[in-house]
């Protein structure tokens, strides 16, 4: 008998998966008797008691029967339940179109379309967006919460709208900086924004019900709402923020906004703005969903208050996040919801995870309350500071005369549209900054409509102020090269 190991994992696994694979195979037929043990320890070099141990093993999982030594013959496999079990094993060709769910087809189609930012990560320099910005009092700091938690934390499962210290130490947190008044009943513990969108979704939207974000927009969030079904429309953007006179005469069911630091342009929505969209959505009986992905980041002032913090009606649900402020690996954010839907979102939640995990929550919950979340903040800002100025700085000194900057005072990122470029000249300029070490992404995926010019949007959160200027002047060369 022919048998073939295949190198992955103990010489008994191998030994075991070439035996079954010959048998679901039909090479060694119903009835057939397996060679002697001594037989295959010999042709395939192995140890008697490995093979011994491996007919065990099968004889324990139904392939064979008949006593050890004394002969084992392959069982009939003539159940399909016994099949099926272990077919995963054998290497079966893909269908050509496997059974899907319309949710997974719109969910597959939703993310054929691009995320800027999505490649370079293998150059030194590399302007991406979202990138995290580590530091190693961050990092000490973290790891003694955590090891904290990890022995105090009770191993059950935590309630599922999150443990309620961490409830608590986000709503003084919000309270203090975003001046939102929130009771830790209306929160919800989630695994980042994209939770908190797919959650809002599977709460309030139905197949076909109509959601209005900005364009430009965070594109993550549209294909959420893409997958669930929902009918997606775009208003544009200014410096005010959404302009509002352009939200459909026809109610939405929901209007995502990012008011703080509008994704990507920057811009801060203005408070004539903000009331007319809280009248809009009181009015209209619409649901606003406001993503506060970076607010707390502001160079020129303080903070701006949240949204939420104006709307007196209960129509705005207010999302959070730790990605930026600090790390994306954590996967943990927040979600402040109206009170009429406190109960259906902690249920959704319950039923999609049963909660987050326990032990991250007590640790971040320790390092809010210890204020040791907000020392960092400080220190993260100003680091910020220092690279942001460093960006300027470079952009002025290479790039001045090709590039527009769209100066934000805050967040992690801006935008620098390039002037009498097109889309042909940016594909060459961003092709020789790759060539130089420079990761470049272009504005465009954040749009639907195309915005008419091209440009960049320009992350310096993963990028130490020594780095950026070496990439301003190399963003120079490659401008000069086009
Ligand atoms: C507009 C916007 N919202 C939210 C997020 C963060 O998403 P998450 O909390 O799922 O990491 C980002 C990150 O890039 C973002 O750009």
């Amino acid at each position: 008998m022919f048998l073939e190991l295949d190198g992955r994992g103990s010489r008994q696994a191998q030994l075991t998966r070439a035996l079954k694979n010959a048998v679901l195979s039909g090479r060694l037929a119903s009835g057939a008797r397996l060679p002697a043990t001594r037989v295959v320890a010999g042709e395939l070099g192995l140890s008697r008691n490995t093979v011994l141990a491996s007919y065990e093993e099968l004889a324990a999982e139904g392939f064979l029967h008949g006593k050890v030594g004394s002969g084992s013959y392959v069982a009939p496999l003539n159940g399909h339940v016994a099949v099926d079990a272990i077919a995963a094993q054998v290497p079966v060709p893909a269908p050509a179109a496997a059974r899907m769910s319309q949710y997974a087809h719109r969910a597959v189609a939703s993310c054929r379309r691009p995320i800027a930012g999505a490649q370079f990560h293998d150059l030194p320099f590399n302007l991406q967006y979202g990138l995290p910005l580590t530091n190693p009092a961050l990092t000490t700091a973290w790891r003694r919460e955590l090891a904290h938690a990890a022995a105090y934390t009770s191993p059950n499962y935590p309630e599922a709208a999150g443990r309620l210290d961490l409830r608590t130490a986000v709503c003084d947190y919000l309270a203090r900086r975003r001046g939102l008044q929130a009771d830790p009943e209306d929160v919800l513990i989630v695994s980042g924004t994209q939770e908190a969108v797919a959650l809002s979704a599977r709460v309030l939207l139905d197949a076909g019900d109509r959601v209005v974000i900005e364009d430009p927009h965070y594109v993550a969030l549209w294909r959420a709402f893409v997958a669930h079904g929902a009918m997606v429309e775009t208003v544009p953007v200014d410096d005010e923020g959404l302009v509002c006179d352009r939200l459909p005469a026809t109610p939405p069911r929901l209007v995502c906004v990012t008011p703080s630091h509008q994704f990507p342009l920057g811009s801060v929505m203005s408070l004539p703005r903000r009331l007319a969209l809280l009248r809009y959505a009181q009015t209209h009986e619409t649901w606003i969903l406001e993503d506060d992905y970076d607010g707390e980041f502001r160079y020129g002032g303080a903070p701006i208050a949240a949204l939420r913090s104006l709307d007196a009606h209960d129509r705005t649900l207010y999302v959070g996040t730790f990605s930026k402020t600090l790390f994306p690996a954590l996967r943990m954010g927040y979600l402040v919801v109206p009170r009429a839907l406190r109960e259906a979102f902690r249920i959704a939640k319950q039923l999609s995870t049963f909660g987050s995990p326990a032990i991250e929550q007590a640790a971040l919950a320790r390092f809010i309350e210890s204020r040791g979340f907000e020392r960092h903040l400080r220190r993260a800002a100003h680091t910020l500071r220092a690279r942001r100025a460093a960006l300027m700085a470079g952009l002025r000194e290479h790039a001045q005369d090709r590039v527009e900057v769209r100066d934000s005072q805050a967040g992690m990122h801006l935008v620098a549209w390039l002037r009498g470029f097109d889309d042909a000249r940016l594909a060459a300029l961003i092709e020789a900054a790759r060539q130089r070490g420079v990761g470049l992404h272009a504005i465009g995926p954040c749009y639907l409509e195309p915005p008419g010019r091209v440009g960049l949007l320009l992350g310096y959160g993963g990028v130490s102020p020594k780095e950026i200027t070496l990439a301003m002047a190399r963003l120079g060369e490659a401008l000069r090269s086009v």
